[in-house]
C-alpha cells in the first residue's frame, strides 16, 4: 500500500524515514519546484528498474539523477567544464537539467546504455533535504505513467501510479508547473533538448545565443532521441489545437475551450476557460488543468494555439505534443 503523507518542510522527521526506504531501494515520490518526482537511489540499478516498471517507461530513455549540488555533480560525470559549473553557479539549484558524458559510478540503467547523463539540482527545500539525507544521487523522472500529465500535486501522483510508490510527500502543489529546461552540453555547442522554465534569453548572458533542438519544436515530428517522442504529457480527452478565436460549433460531446486573453463567444455547454497572456502564469497552471478537465471526463479540450514569441516556447512545446496523435 502507498502511503502519502505531508511534509511539513525540511526538517520534517518523515523524511528521515523517506530516505531509510529510499536506501534500501524503495520509491518515494516527492515534490519538486516543476513537478512530482518518483525517486529511487540512482547508485542502485534494482531500485531504479522498479522505476520504470512502475511508469510502463520504455528502457530506452534515460532518468534525470537529482544531487543537492554543484559538489556532488562532478562525482557523476567524466568531465565537469568550466561551462558547466558557471551554468550550476547561476541557474542551481533551479529548473535547468545539464546533460554530461557519464562517470563510471552512474548505472547503465540510469543513462538507458548511452554515455551522457542528466543532472539536475532541484530547488525545493523537501527535494533538496530529502537528497541529502539520503546520501545518493536520486534518480527521479516525472511521477506519471509514461506519456500521461506530469502530476503537480501529490493527489496527481496517487491517481496516475496508484500504489507503485512505496510513499508520497505531499509538499503542496508545485511553483513553475511545467517540467524542468534540459540543455546538452556533450555536443560542439550547448542545445536546448526540451524547453522548460529556463528560458533560452536567460541562458544567453552565459553562452550566448543557444540552439533549441528542433525536434522539440516541432512536436508533430517522429523522434529518435530517447524519452522526446512526440506525443507527451498528454491528458485522456483528445486535446486540439486552434487558431485563436476560431470557436467551436454546438456540439452534444462535452467540449472545454481554453482562450488566451480573450474568449470567443462559445455555444452553450461548452465549458471557457481563459488564461491570461502571460506565459509564466499559464504554465504554472496548465497541468492542472488538463488534470481537472479529465477528472471532469471531457471529451475533447480545444486549445487555442498560444501567442508566439520565446517566453511561450515551454508551452508551445507541451501543448504540441499533449496534442499529437497516439504513436502505435
Ligand atoms: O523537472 C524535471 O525535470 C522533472 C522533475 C521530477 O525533476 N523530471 C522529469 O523527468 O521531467 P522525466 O524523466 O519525466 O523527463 C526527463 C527527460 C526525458 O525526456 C529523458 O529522455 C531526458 O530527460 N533525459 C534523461 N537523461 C538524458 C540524457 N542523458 N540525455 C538526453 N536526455 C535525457
Ligand atoms: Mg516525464
Amino acid at each position: 500500500m502507498t502511503r502519502l503523507v505531508r511534509i511539513e518542510g525540511p526538517g520534517d522527521p518523515l523524511l528521515l524515514e523517506a530516505a531509510a526506504l529510499l536506501r534500501s531501494g524503495g520509491l518515494v515520490a516527492f515534490p519538486t519546484e516543476t513537478v512530482y518526482g518518483l525517486g529511487a537511489d540512482g547508485l542502485n540499478p534494482e531500485a531504479v528498474a522498479r522505476i520504470y516498471a512502475a511508469k510502463g517507461r520504455p528502457s530506452t530513455s534515460p532518468v534525470i539523477l537529482h544531487v543537492a549540488g554543484a559538489e556532488a555533480a562532478r562525482d557523476l560525470v567524466a568531465q565537469w567544464s568550466a561551462e558547466a559549473q558557471a551554468l550550476a553557479d547561476r541557474f542551481w539549484p533551479g529548473p535547468l537539467t545539464l546533460v554530461l558524458p557519464a562517470s563510471d559510478l552512474v548505472p547503465a540503467i540510469v543513462r538507458a546504455g548511452g554515455p551522457t547523463v542528466a543532472l539536475r539540482c532541484p530547488a525545493h527545500p523537501v527535494a533538496l533535504a530529502l537528497i541529502r539525507a539520503t546520501g545518493r544521487p536520486l534518480a527521479a523522472p516525472s511521477a506519471n505513467r509514461s506519456q500521461h500529465l506530469s502530476p503537480t500535486c501529490a493527489a496527481h501522483v496517487a491517481s496516475s501510479l496508484g500504489d507503485a510508490p512505496d510513499l508520497i510527500l505531499d509538499g503542496g502543489p508545485t511553483t513553475e508547473g511545467l517540467e524542468s529546461t534540459i540543455l546538452d552540453l556533450t555536443g560542439p555547442r550547448p542545445r536546448i533538448l526540451r524547453p522548460g522554465p529556463v528560458t533560452p534569453a536567460d541562458l544567453a548572458g552565459l553562452l550566448g545565443p543557444v540552439e533549441v533542438w528542433a525536434g522539440t519544436a516541432d512536436p508533430t515530428l517522429r523522434q529518435q532521441a530517447p524519452g522526446m517522442q512526440a506525443r507527451h504529457y498528454a491528458p485522456r480527452a483528445e486535446l486540439r489545437l486552434v487558431p485563436p478565436g476560431a470557436g467551436v460549433a454546438s456540439t452534444s460531446e462535452r467540449v472545454a475551450y481554453v482562450g488566451f486573453g480573450v474568449l470567443p463567444t462559445l455555444p452553450e455547454g461548452v465549458r471557457g476557460i481563459l488564461l491570461p497572456l502571460e506565459a509564466e502564469a499559464v504554465a504554472v497552471r496548465l497541468y492542472a488543468l488538463l488534470h481537472d478537465l479529465d477528472a471532469a471526463g471531457f471529451d475533447r479540450i480545444l486549445v487555442e494555439h498560444p501567442p508566439a514569441g520565446e517566453a511561450w516556447l515551454a508551452v508551445r512545446d507541451r501543448l504540441g505534443r499533449a496534442s499529437a496523435k497516439e504513436q502505435p
